[in-house]
């Protein structure tokens, strides 16, 4: 099973793809969990990618495809995965259709996660506040321009999934079991018997 995940800043992506992948038994690839990762760790990529994370500003497409690359030729990834926040432009899509090509094979679903911009403004000022560690990324300043990059370099990547007949567009709002449930459906939906 091989599904993305599109949503903006706040969105629920990570809450509920760790639901998913516990359920589906594939593996939850995130791009900003590998950045993080790489920030903390100081490698030559992190030490790159840290100033232009932490002012809310999106990675260049090569740094984040390379370390994306080296993940999914790790062998757990064989049998699937689930992408969250990646692709995130349109090059970073065109790069992903070419990877599955070469390997005669093609997205399962892409869910859509939709939330208005004054409830993702809400939940990532709560999270900059309630943390021990916050994340700079959710600093006052960053969060604006982090939900005006996903409207205008994520955001064309729907209609461009929509031509493919992959995309399901899942409502944001309310309990995440609910929200669960509603992403659930909608895997059923695209893929039939294959899901559990
Ligand atoms: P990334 O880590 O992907 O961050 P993001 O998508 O900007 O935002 P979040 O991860 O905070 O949102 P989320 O949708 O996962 O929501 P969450 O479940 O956490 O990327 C970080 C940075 O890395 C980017 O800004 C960029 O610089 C770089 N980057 C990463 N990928 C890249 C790429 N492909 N290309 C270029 N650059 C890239 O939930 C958020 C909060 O809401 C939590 O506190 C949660 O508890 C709460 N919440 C969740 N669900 C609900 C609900 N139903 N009701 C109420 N609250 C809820
Ligand atoms: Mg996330």
């Amino acid at each position: 099973m091989r599904i993305v995940f599109i949503g903006p800043p706040g969105a629920g992506k990570g809450t509920q793809s760790v639901r998913l992948v516990e359920y589906l038994e594939i593996p939850h690839l995130s791009t900003g969990e590998m950045l993080r990762d790489a920030k903390k760790r100081g490698t030559e990529l992190g030490l790159i990618a840290a100033p232009i994370m932490d002012r809310g500003d999106l990675v260049p497409d090569p740094l984040v495809l390379k370390i994306l690359g080296k993940r999914l030729h790790e062998p757990d990834c064989g049998n699937g995965w689930l992408l969250d926040g990646f692709p995130r432009t349109i090059g970073q899509a065109q790069s992903l259709d070419q990877y599955l090509a070469d390997k005669g094979t093609s997205l399962n679903c892409v869910i859509e996660l939709f939330v208005p911009d004054d409830e993702l403004q809400q939940r990532l000022a709560n999270r900059y506040l309630q943390l021990e560690n916050p994340r700079p990324e959710d600093q006052p300043e960053a969060i604006p321009r982090r939900i005006s990059l996903y409207r205008s370099q994520t955001e064309p990547l729907i209609e461009y999934y929509r031509q493919s007949d992959v995309l399901r567009s899942v409502d944001g709002i309310g309990t995440m079991d609910e929200i669960f449930h509603r992403i659930l459906d909608c895997i059923h939906d695209s893929t039939g018997e294959n899901a559990k």
